[in-house]
């Protein structure tokens, strides 16, 4: 049975894609985005770009690629924007990242090169290992919300842009605990005027991007708009929100393999995961206090999806430790090790050892470059607020208030194409089977 398709209005004109922290990421993806264009590379990572989805029945073989069902954005569409508290364009912080071949970054020098980012809102306080130097005059954090805001409105004129979206890919913030400046747009407003130290810079852009009615994705630990006060903003706004931090690397394998293992029945009773990283975002993350918000996306991953309440004789025992080391000779190559305690039948103990040698940013782009394409497509199919749908992208997934997160990835995969076919009037897909055997 297929449903009534939500009218989505077309994706006319170009997207502009503002990113918060031109770094290792957000060169990454402008830098990919261009060499896709020009037929220098593929999208690999991307399902927006790769991706198909299955519609119907498995004998009716309509299985289109994702970009021909719903109506994303081309690339050819996307323009880029960017602040960042220091003064490199793209060519030379995609250069100081080290991510992609100084060759490839050559061939596309011209366009990385007229990337250059706006001053951005920054406090060391939050972020300490970092001494910005292309930062906005200091102000009341609401006059700094209006400079955003400001910004925001110059880049839709320049740009030609009919619609826009915020990546938040600045470094990884100091830990803030939810209170009461939090709690409501009212009290958030009031922090604003009163310079209240629970409102990070990251949750300046956010207050902005929102008010200005742009949806925003939080690539990163920090709050953003994981806050409640946000979220009644995007409501009154009209606006879809997603975060939190990428899932890429170790996150990412812990979530495809965990599930295997509840899926057996197999016990665990401890997971140690320690990594090696010599960028930016490793320098910052040495920072213990920028370690915590870090620390605390990637434990709750486990707890989530093993259910221990549920299953005391499996995972009540658990030791679960993440560590992650800033060793510079490795710049953005990170190698991560798991050590996997597991067991199975009367309680007999095996291991599994994990060795990712993984490229962090080349795993992180097009997740960011997704996001900015489905949060275009949510906002006009007018979906507002807090996309769960979006999940799969996420280490720590936002919910509605009251509902444990779901990370287990095959299950976010199969939330965000039933997604995609509600908004499309197809029917959803149970995997019952049943009707293939009457
Ligand atoms: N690299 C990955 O694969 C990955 C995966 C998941 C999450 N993340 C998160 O994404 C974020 C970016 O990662 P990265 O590897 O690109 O780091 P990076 O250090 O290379 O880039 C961050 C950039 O943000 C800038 N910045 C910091 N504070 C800012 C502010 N207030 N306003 C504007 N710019 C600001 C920094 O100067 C830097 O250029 C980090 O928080 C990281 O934890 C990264």
């Amino acid at each position: 049975m297929t449903g009534k398709k939500i009218p989505i209005a077309e994706p006319k004109g170009r997207l502009g894609v503002l990113l918060a922290g031109l770094g290792a990421v957000s060169t990454t993806l402008v830098a990919g985005v261009e060499a896709v264009r020009r037929g220098l590379g593929q999208p690999v990572g991307s399902l927006t770009q790769m991706g198909t989805i299955r519609l119907g029945r498995r004998t009716d073989h309509r299985v289109p690629r994702i970009a021909d069902f719903v109506p994303l954005a081309p690339l050819d569409d996307l323009v880029f924007g960017a602040w960042d508290i220091f003064e490199d364009d793209a060519y030379r912080a995609a250069r100081e990242a080290a991510v992609l071949e100084p060759a490839l970054l050559e061939t596309l020098r011209p366009a990385l090169e007229a990337l250059r980012p706006m001053p951005g809102v920054f406090d060391p306080r939050y972020v300490r290992r970092l001494a910005g130097t292309h930062v906005k005059a200091a102000g009341s954090k609401w006059d700094l919300a209006a400079r955003l805001g400001e910004d925001i409105e110059r880049f839709r004129e320049t740009s030609g842009a009919t619609r826009l979206v915020l990546l938040w890919c600045g470094s990884t913030e100091a830990h803030v605990d939810l209170g009461p400046v939090h709690a409501d747009l009212d009290a958030l407003e009031r922090g604003l005027r009163e310079d209240d130290p629970d409102i990070p810079p990251s949750l300046v852009y956010a207050y902005a991007a929102v008010k200005a009615g742009v949806p925003v994705a939080n690539a990163t630990p920090n709050r953003v708009v994981d806050v409640p006060a946000i979220q009644q903003l995007a409501r009154e706004k009209g606006v879809p929100i997603a975060g939190k931090d990428l899932k890429t690397g170790q996150t990412l394998m812990k979530t495809i393999l965990a599930p295997g293992l509840k899926a057996r029945m197999l016990g665990l009773s401890g997971w140690f995961s320690t990594n090696i990283l010599g960028n930016r975002d490793g320098e910052v993350l040495d920072d213990p206090e920028s370690f915590r918000a870090k620390e605390e996306t990637k434990l709750s991953v486990l707890e989530q999806m093993l259910q221990p309440q549920l299953y005391p004789e499996l995972y009540g025992e658990l030791h679960h430790k993440v560590r992650i080391h800033y060793y510079p000779p490795r710049r953005d190559n990170k190698e991560g090790w798991d050590n996997i305690d597991l067991f199975g039948w009367l309680g007999y103990p095996m291991q599994i050892k994990i060795n990712f040698l993984c490229r962090d940013s080349i795993l992180a782009a097009p997740l960011a470059l997704d996001l900015a394409l489905f949060l275009d497509l949510a906002q006009r199919a007018k979906m507002v607020g807090i996309q769960e749908w979006l999940s799969f992208y996420f280490k720590s997934p936002m919910t509605a208030p009251g509902l444990y997160p779901e990370h287990d990835l095959f299950i976010q995969l199969t939330k965000l194409k039933n997604t995609l076919r509600f908004l499309q009037g197809e029917e959803q897909i149970t995997h019952l089977g049943l009707e293939y055997y009457h």
